[in-house]
């Protein structure tokens, strides 16, 4: 009775809203292939954490008071008087370093496979959207506590815009709608983080995985799981040949539904996930001044500068550039040609064979000496700056460029491995 009751409902909605079709192409039937790795795993819990962060947001936003008189005591407010809001607050706080550790990863896995090669570009430029936004909403979420690394971080990158030659100073003072960062700083930056750009990540996600569902996913041997209809021999048809309602065109092989296969797997993953994510949360979620800063439980104090200035983790690998580069103007030009080359990753590899599997001696150093570089830059931006930092910084900062330089010379004329026909491991 209830049974058909569903059924009547859902006929009813089907013939109104494509729902069991949608369902269907995106996730119950979509032909994924069938050697999904770890690595596959946190494109799943960037969402996850991506829904946590907006519903511990809302939850924040109606206790938090966005003014600089008011939100460093309406932080300890929810921290002390909110029913579970110090909950909250490190569900927030601890999911905004959880998700860039996922979406580090998740990167790396589009690095190795050579998941942003053809026909992948654009999925892998939705990616980068989605990864300068996302700094755009730790940064500015970053500056809502009020505290005294809050203010002096926004001071100290917003003052990088007055090294603009002519409207300079100008913007730094439009973007603060002050002459320091006031009030009206923290109010515009509220308005931006909790509705402006959490609207953007949500749309970009949702044509990041449009993208990715019209291509189909790579696979970690980087090898097309589509044949033209026919190519395949019949006795070759094993049985992960998938019939599918849009492989008309295609033969699609190695194949599986995405559920229950791998809504089973993510499933796991997500369970192990949380379960660090929850030690975190309720036993580290400071972890040592990484995800939670000294300075940040005082309250801001433009006369008081925190004896070291230092970004949160996330920000390292970029603020050491920055930094590194004597010149103000030249760092911050250093700063985004380095996100920049990342963006353009697609068209510095121009390489046939997508998977480090299969590629030549030099790429797989290339990838480890980028690899480390990345992990070095990343680690000196949280440390005061120093001469070691400076001279290792700079050392780390070449090998960066140098990764995406050395690619496009090497990879036209790659000496590479066999490329298997069909899915290996
Ligand atoms: C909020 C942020 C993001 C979310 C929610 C997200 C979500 C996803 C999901 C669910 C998948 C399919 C499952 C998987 O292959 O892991 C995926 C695939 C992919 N994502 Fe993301 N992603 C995000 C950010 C990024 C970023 C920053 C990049 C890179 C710049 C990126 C590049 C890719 C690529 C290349 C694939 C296809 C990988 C393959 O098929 O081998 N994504 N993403």
């Amino acid at each position: 009775m209830k049974l058909s009751l569903m059924n009547n409902l859902l006929g009813w909605l089907n013939k109104r809203l494509p729902v069991t079709d949608s369902y269907n192409k995106h996730m119950g039937q979509y032909p994924a292939p069938k050697n999904f790795n770890f690595w596959y795993i946190f494109g799943s819990l960037s969402l996850l954490v991506l829904v946590n962060q907006i519903m511990t947001g809302i939850w924040l936003t109606m206790h938090y008071e966005p003014s600089a008189e008011g939100a460093f005591a309406s932080i300890e407010y929810i921290m002390r008087d909110v029913d579970y809001g110090w909950l909250l607050r490190y569900m927030h706080s601890t999911g905004a370093s959880a998700f860039f550790i996922v979406i580090y990863l998740h990167m790396f896995r589009g690095l190795i496979y050579g998941s942003y090669q053809k026909p992948r570009e654009l999925l892998w430029v939705f990616g980068m959207m989605l990864y300068l936004v996302l700094m755009a909403e730790a940064f500015m979420g970053y500056l809502l506590p009020w505290g005294n690394m809050s203010y002096w971080g926004a001071q100290v990158i917003i003052s990088l815009f007055s090294a603009i030659p002519v409207i300079g100073d100008d913007l730094a003072i439009w973007i603060k709608g002050d002459y320091v960062v006031s009030g009206a700083t923290l109010n515009r930056f509220f308005a931006l983080h909790v509705i402006a750009l959490p609207l953007v990540l949500v749309i970009l996600v949702f044509l990041h995985l449009l993208a990715l569902h019209e291509v189909g996913s790579n696979n970690p041997d980087g090898i097309d799981i589509k044949k033209p209809k026919g190519s395949i021999k019949k006795e070759d048809k094993s049985k992960f040949t998938f019939h599918h309602a849009f492989t008309s065109k295609y033969d699609i092989v190695d194949a599986i539904p995405f559920h229950p296969y791998y809504t089973v797997k993510d499933i796991m993953g997500v369970v192990a996930f949380l379960m660090i994510f929850c030690w975190v949360m309720f036993f580290y979620p400071e972890a040592d001044g990484y995800f939670l800063e000294a300075p940040n439980f005082t309250p801001a104090n433009g006369l008081k500068t925190p004896e070291h200035i230092v970004p949160v983790w996330y920000f390292g690998p970029f603020y050491t550039i920055l930094r590194v580069i004597p010149d103000k103007l030249l760092g911050m030009l250093g700063m985004f040609t380095a996100i920049a080359m990342l963006f353009a990753l697609p068209w510095f590899d121009r390489g046939m064979v997508k998977s480090f599997r299969f590629r030549s001696k030099i790429h797989y150093f290339n990838l480890i000496q980028f690899t480390v570089c990345f992990l070095i830059l990343g680690f000196l931006g949280t440390l005061p700056a120093s001469d070691f930092t400076n001279v290792v910084g700079r050392i780390a900062t070449f090998g960066y460029f140098g990764f995406f330089i050395a690619l496009w010379f090497y990879s036209k004329n790659e000496l590479t491995k066999p490329v298997p026909e069909r899915v290996i491991k």
